[in-house]
């Protein structure tokens, strides 16, 4: 399975990915790592670790049609068959979508369909967790459509809400999870285990 990693920031679910591959748990070969945003600590990790990476940029195109084309060509450049989003905080453009129907997915910070959609990332996620007064979220991996956090559920684990909860300690333990559960997930793809 070659992949794409998309992602925005911090890239600590990219990092799991290539050590899950590093350590023999993954059958797969990261074949490019791409932000929207030329700064992203996980594209610094990206060149630190001589993996091919790319910027994509919409602002920097007159139309969708063309930005879509641009991120198809260099997906097609890399042979990537498979899109992962690790963070990535953009609407994938329709085209790609089309392109790679069941073949992008993303994992999320919480049990979708709760605490979805526009506006529901990072910190957002899980204090809304708190204060809705949720015992228990979790992580959840999903197919990825051309709405925020909508498309098919592929798998969910549980993560307790304790009673001494901060946003920073429940963020700390679900991202514990997603560390784990991300790769697996990933492999259970590459083993065709799911459609
Ligand atoms: C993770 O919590 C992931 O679920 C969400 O964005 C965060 C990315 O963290 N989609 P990182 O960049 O992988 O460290």
């Amino acid at each position: 399975m070659n992949i794409a990693i998309f992602l925005s920031g911090r890239g600590s679910n990219f990092v799991s990915i290539a050590e899950a591959i590093k350590k023999g748990e993954l059958d797969a070969k990261i074949v490019l790592v791409a932000s929207n945003r030329p700064d992203a600590n996980g594209l610094k990790t990206a060149r630190a670790m001589g993996l091919p990476t790319a910027v994509f940029n919409r602002s920097e195109f007159d139309d969708g049609g063309s930005f879509a084309d641009f991120m198809l060509e260099k997906l097609e450049e890399h042979n990537a068959d498979y899109i992962v989003l690790a963070g990535y905080l953009r609407l994938m453009p329709p085209r790609v979508v089309r392109a790679y129907r069941n073949k992008i997915v993303n994992i999320h910070p919480a049990l979708l369909p709760k605490f979805g959609g526009k506006g529901m990332y990072g910190m957002n996620v899980h204090r809304s967790v708190l204060e809705s007064g949720e015992k228990e979220t979790g992580v959840t991996v999903h197919y990825v459509n051309e709405k925020y956090d909508q498309g098919e559920i592929i798998a969910q684990e549980r993560v307790v809400v304790k009673p001494d909860d901060t946003v920073e300690k429940l963020a700390r333990r679900v991202l514990e999870v997603e560390h784990r559960f991300y790769p697996e997930i990933l492999q259970k793809i590459s083993q065709e285990s799911y459609k």
